[in-house]
């Protein structure tokens, strides 16, 4: 047993090292919920593609779809009931054109990527055009859809490329865009239209290769004492301008410009006079992460727009590339920025050579890029148009704001390893104990949706939802809150999920611990249940978001499950662990297995006991425990009182020993490592790691069971007919929902009966391939997924950042043997 030992100590040196760059970077989500399990209704369509552009129309009770070629209206409530549709394809001859020009055919076609509401009965919608974009007008009525069929030419306020990036806004009846406004996608442009039209310079200091991402207004003129105008802000990732750098840097940027802005009047003429940009801060101080690449944007509103913040997608530019990172920005940082900071801008020094300089003279009055507030106007400067050229002529030369934006905290609130994020959402909800939450949704590249819970600068991923039947980017991410639900745009289709399921937390402990501010246990209906609607007593429902303390939780029992073993047979005990937070334990007559013991295979689908005696008669008790704010909270999940039987009965199928006696020489064996999990996020960068456990624990257990084999298949010889009074027990069996190992099969399951006896054809044991049968039994609870993990994580997601240890299987002690 040394060498396994030694073995074992240089795998938990390896797994420290592991563990310590994991620690502030995976956050793993409590639950996995597969997309049989998501309650998502789909609206796909074959021969439609692209459906990237979505607009919730809460008032009408309408989700607007932009696609390939066509647009969409279905019912909010149930996407799958398509109300009305329009198609919209470029013509003939502007296909072939685009692809004589040089592009792709598939681009070539009209893909729908803005939709804005002008009021309830008239939209406005831009599309490609084979690149040649194009906006129209969209009359709603109650039964159909219809394109007025004005469209006009619309560079710079749609892409002309499908793929690219961008960014729009319709308020007021003036029209926003920033995105590209030529063929080639090489002048970038900020742009305001039908209204007031205005338009950033084309100069590299102003935007250099942007790749917009998120265009909103907060309506900064309210209540405001200083008379300030609205802004519209932003985001965008562009290459850097004002470092000297041997490669090309990105930055992330936000950018602003006011909604009353007019112009100048000679200087900056129809140009925005108040477009200022800064650094948009997203990485973790004492380690090198520098998230520069924004990927997407929400801007969450509040009553007060003080209070109002963005929250913002990163990934990085270099090094590890699978990590994704979100920050949250207040608005008082990015006002103090652009009300306070200081400029930079290019300076020519020594002839041709520019460099960026920060401006360190006397900056004119009223302050370049200012909005017209109180202060301009009391000087004279009614409008933008008023402005003296100085100030012009200043801003045009200083659009960088030298302050960056930093995050709240100075550092991400959520990091995340191995899912890249695409789009996000953040939904506010106020709990039972009266604080307010912020819920994040954040869509991944392979078609899963965060659900995530920041709460006082803590991060916790309660659920790691499966949106689509195969992977597919989360390409579009809107939320009505009013009607808690989700709308997810993809490739391939449009899903719509809640925002909550509370009926899948089943016990009071796993609804509580999911610290779900939707949901509380109501100990009178004894469920899972919304908050929104509970009208009745308050008192009755438990909820503990902020701390995850479930121990007001009523104590359950279990139904204690019977299960007869043949000695020197072994045996196989089912449980799940209550989430991916949960670890394991098996207690025999109240006392803790211990998990070293060659006895035991202990893994997340149950335990396996090996060569019963009469000595391991008794209860076994299968706790699920999961730690919360510094205490462990088991529940029990299952509970079984094995006794033996001397009696050599012996249980097999009927179909085996009468008909396929050799049927099936080839094991059915379920290799612990289920290929399964390799679809599942959240375990796949532990699988590696378990399987080597896995492997570790079966070279010691595989003695063991080598044993038992044996002693069944000498067994097996001598009882091939199979008294009357097995079968009875074999359905008695499997009612207990007891599973036996190796030597008893169940009428139930289909792959236990093949591999029964032949299990004992002991001469092909080798270290791969398991000797125990996992039976393929009733799903487990719903939403655990693993099925074979020999290790638990217990993760905890402390203040600032989420720290998951692997708890290793080999306690330390085991070292030195
Ligand atoms: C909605 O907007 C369209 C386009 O601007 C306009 O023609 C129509 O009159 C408006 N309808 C209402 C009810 O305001
Ligand atoms: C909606 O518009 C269609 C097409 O213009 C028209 O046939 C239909 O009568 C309109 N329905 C209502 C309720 O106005
Ligand atoms: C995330 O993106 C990186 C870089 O583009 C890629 O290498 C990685 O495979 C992606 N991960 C997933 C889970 O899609
Ligand atoms: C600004 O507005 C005030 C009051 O409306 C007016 O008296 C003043 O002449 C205006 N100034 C300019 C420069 O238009
Ligand atoms: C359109 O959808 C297809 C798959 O249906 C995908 O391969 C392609 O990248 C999508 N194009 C865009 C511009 O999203
Ligand atoms: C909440 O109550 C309203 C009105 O009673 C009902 O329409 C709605 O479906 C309920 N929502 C949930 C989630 O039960
Ligand atoms: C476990 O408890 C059962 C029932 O009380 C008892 O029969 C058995 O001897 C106990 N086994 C051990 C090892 O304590
Ligand atoms: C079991 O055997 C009977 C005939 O003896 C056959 O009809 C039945 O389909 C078999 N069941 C299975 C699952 O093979
Ligand atoms: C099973 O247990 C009995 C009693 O402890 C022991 O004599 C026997 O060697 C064991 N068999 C195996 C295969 O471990
Ligand atoms: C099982 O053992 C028999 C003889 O004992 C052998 O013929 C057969 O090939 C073995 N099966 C496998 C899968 O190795
Ligand atoms: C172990 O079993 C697997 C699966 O049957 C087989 O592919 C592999 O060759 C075997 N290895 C050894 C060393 O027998
Ligand atoms: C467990 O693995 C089997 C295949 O090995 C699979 O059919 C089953 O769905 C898995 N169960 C869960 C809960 O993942």
């Amino acid at each position: 047993m040394s060498g396994t030992s030694a073995v074992l100590c240089l795998y938990l040196v390896y797994g420290l090292m592991q563990q310590m760059e994991a620690s502030i970077l995976s956050c793993i989500p409590r639950k996995t919920v597969t997309y049989q399990n998501g309650n998502i209704k789909t609206f796909m369509k074959p021969g439609l593609s692209n459906f990237s552009t979505l607009l919730v129309s809460e008032e009408t009770d309408i989700l607007f779809v932009g696609a390939r070629d066509a647009i969409f209206a279905l019912d909010l409530n149930d996407i799958s009931r398509k109300i009305a549709s329009e198609d919209w394809f470029a013509t003939r001859d502007r296909q072939l054109e685009c692809i004589r020009r040089g592009k792709d055919k598939v681009d070539c076609r009209n893909y729908i990527l803005l939709l804005h509401k002008i009021n309830d009965t008239s939209l406005y919608v831009c599309g490609t055009n084979a690149f040649y974009p194009a906006c129209d007008y969209m009359v709603i009525n109650s039964t159909d859809i219809h394109l007025q069929g004005k469209a006009e030419e619309s560079r710079g306020r749609c892409p002309f490329e499908p793929t690219l990036k961008y960014a729009s806004l319709l308020v007021d009846s003036a029209f926003y865009s920033a995105t590209s406004n030529n063929f080639l996608g090489t002048e970038p442009i900020i742009l305001r239209s039908l209204r007031n039209h205005l338009r950033t310079e084309f100069k590299a200091s102003w935007l250099n290769e942007p790749s917009f991402v998120y265009m909103d207004i907060v309506p900064e003129s309210g209540s405001n004492p200083d008379g300030d105008d609205d802004k519209i802000y932003v985001f965008f990732t562009e290459t850097a301008v004002e470092f000297e750098f041997y490669d090309k840097l990105l930055v992330s940027r936000i950018a602003r410009v006011c909604k009353g802005d007019l112009g100048g009047k000679r200087i900056l003429q129809k140009r925005w006079t108040s477009f200022l940009k800064s650094r948009l801060i997203c990485s973790v101080p004492e380690s090198n992460f520098q998230f520069n690449i924004v990927q997407d944007v929400f801007l969450l509103k509040r009553a007060d727009w003080r209070e109002s913040m963005f929250y913002g997608i990163f990934t990085q530019q270099w090094g590890r590339l699978d990590i994704s990172a979100v920050c949250a920005f207040s608005m008082k940082t990015v006002q103090e920025v652009f009300a306070k900071g200081n400029y930079k801008g290019p300076v020519t020094v020594e002839h041709s050579h520019v460099k960026w300089m920060v401006f360190r003279g006397e900056v004119p009055l009223p302050r370049p890029g200012a909005c017209i507030d109180n202060f301009a106007r009391s000087i004279g400067y009614n409008t933008s148009l008023d402005l003296p050229d100085k100030i012009l002529q200043f801003v045009r030369d200083h659009p960088l704001m030298d302050n960056a934006v930093n995050p709240i905290g100075d550092r991400p609130v959520l990091l995340k390893r191995g899912s890249n994020y695409t789009r996000i959402v953040v939904d506010r909800i106020t709990g039972l104990d009266k604080k307010t939450y912020n819920v994040l949704f954040i869509g991944t590249d392979n078609g899963y949706l965060h659900k995530a819970l920041n709460c006082d600068g803590e991060m916790f991923i309660m659920e790691e939802i499966q949106l689509f039947q195969s992977p597919e980017p989360v390409q579009s991410l809107k939320l009505s809150s009013k009607k808690g639900l989700l709308y997810v745009g993809s490739p391939s289709q449009v899903v719509q999920l809640p925002v909550s399921v509370c009926s899948r937390y089943k016990h009071c402990l796993d609804c509580v611990l999911a610290r779900d501010p939707y949901c509380a246990w109501s100990e009178s209906f004894e469920k899972c249940v919304p908050v929104a609607n509970q009208t009745g007593d308050l008192r009755d429902l438990i909820q503990s978001v902020k701390n995850g303390d479930a121990s007001k939780c009523p104590k359950i029992g279990n139904n204690v499950k019977n299960c007869p073993v043949i000695i020197g047979n072994s045996v196989h005990l089912k449980c799940a662990p209550m989430s991916n937070l949960a670890r394991m334990v098996w207690k025999f007559n109240g006392s803790s297995l211990q998990a070293e013991e060659s006895k035991y295979l202990l893994y997340d689908g149950g335990i396996v006991i090996f060569n019963v005696t009469v000595a391991d008669a008794g209860f076994y008790d299968c706790h699920s425990v999961e730690r919360a704010n510094g205490k462990e909270f088991p529940v029990s999940v299952a509970s079984y009182v094995l006794y033996t039987q001397q009696d050599s009965i012996f249980i097999i199928t009927k179909n085996y020993t009468t008909n396929q006696p050799n049927a099936d020489t080839t094991l059915k064996v379920k290799s612990l490592v289920s290929s399964s999990l390799l679809n599942d996020p959240a375990k796949q960068k532990s699988l590696e790691d378990q399987k080597e456990k896995l492997i570790l624990k079966f070279l010691g257990a595989g003695f063991a069971l080598l044993f038992s084999s044996l002693l069944v298949w000498n067994f097996y010889k001598g009882h091939l007919s199979v008294p009357w009074k097995s079968r009875e027990k074999s359905s008695k069996t499997a009612n207990a929902d007891c599973l036996p190992g190796p030597t008893l099969a169940t009428e139930g399951s289909g792959a236990m009966r093949k591999s029964s006896a032949t299990r004992t054809n002991t001469s092909t044991v080798n270290e791969s391939v398991p000797l125990v049968s996992f039976p393929s039994e009733e799903e487990r609870s719903a939403n655990v997924q693993h099925n074979t993990s020999l290790t638990k994580r217990s993760g905890t997601c402390s203040s600032q950042s989420c720290l998951v240890e692997d708890e290793t299987m080999f306690p330390i002690a085991e070292c030195g043997m």
